[in-house]
């Protein structure tokens, strides 16, 4: 596994004369922000050796390397959900990379359905914790060049990281809302009962992402910012779709791109 992750990131190296310090995972609501990168080079997913290749409807499958907020960033475009069918290593792959890379920091978006029942569609949840509900990926041999046997989780989002995007949505303007992400392998959405044991045991939203790469992080000591775009009101009884996901993300966009910038400008 270490021989792949060094294979993806030497060929990387290879054709790209960048050395990111923080690392992107653009997750639902964060697609625009490509857009604000002052790109340098992108490398799709099937160009690396090793890498595993995105599938899911809106989400495309390349690197992209570049300056964002006067920080090198490198940007995945397109991540690896457990539900595609991918094994839990390959979920994580590209973190692992990234990190071989030299990041410093991990960012990560997703959406995900409110069940705090104060929260609105539509609001921004800055991850403070989560609950994992997937296979936890690092079941198996352990990588001591990675990380420890047993990683310690008791920050699993930096409070640094944290403090610095309460800071900055202060000062822009942006509605935070601040809680538990609980992953789940999907795809299937909840049922009402499953949202009422996520809002028992302490959850807020519930989401089909982010726990196995934030995971991956922290065994590799990596500081993670996670954020979370509440795009169905999961707590109401309503009907869940993927359409109503994607167009309540594309709504938080400008938002969640103006926070990120505004961190990466104060980092
Ligand atoms: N549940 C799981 N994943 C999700 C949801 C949800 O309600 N909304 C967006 N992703």
């Amino acid at each position: 596994m270490i021989e792949r992750i060094k294979t993806s990131a030497d060929y990387i190296r290879s054709k790209v004369d960048f050395q990111p310090e923080v690392g992107i995972i653009l997750g639902t609501g964060l697609g625009g922000l490509v857009n604000h990168i002052d790109i340098k080079h992108t490398l799709p997913y099937d160009e690396i050796p090793s890498f595993p290749v995105s599938t899911v409807e809106g989400h495309a499958g390349r690197l992209i390397f570049g300056l964002l907020g006067g920080k090198k960033v490198v940007a995945m475009q397109g991540r690896f959900h457990y539900y595609e069918g991918y094994a839990p290593e390959q979920v994580v792959f590209p973190v692992r990379v990234m990190k071989m890379l030299g990041i410093e920091n991990l960012f990560v978006s997703n959406a995900s359905g409110g069940i705090n029942s104060s929260f609105r569609v539509g609001d921004l949840m800055v991850i403070t914790d989560h609950i994992n509900l997937i296979p936890n990926v690092l079941i198996g041999k352990n990588y001591n060049e990675l990380g420890p046997r047993f990683p310690d989780m008791s920050e699993p989002y930096s409070k640094a990281l944290t403090a610095l995007a309460t800071d900055v949505a202060a000062e822009k303007g942006i509605k935070l809302q601040y809680g538990c992400y609980v992953g789940t392998t999907g795809p299937t959405f909840e049922t009402p009962k499953e949202y009422g044991y996520f809002k028992v045991i302490g959850g807020d939203a519930a989401g089909m992402s982010t726990t196995p790469e934030v995971i991956a992080a922290r065994h590799m000591g990596l500081p993670v910012f996670g954020i979370s775009i509440i795009t169905n009101a999961a707590f109401s009884g309503q009907k869940s779709t993927h359409e109503e996901v994607q167009r309540e993300g594309a709504k938080a966009e400008k938002r969640m791109t103006a926070l990120i910038v505004g961190m990466l400008e104060r980092m």
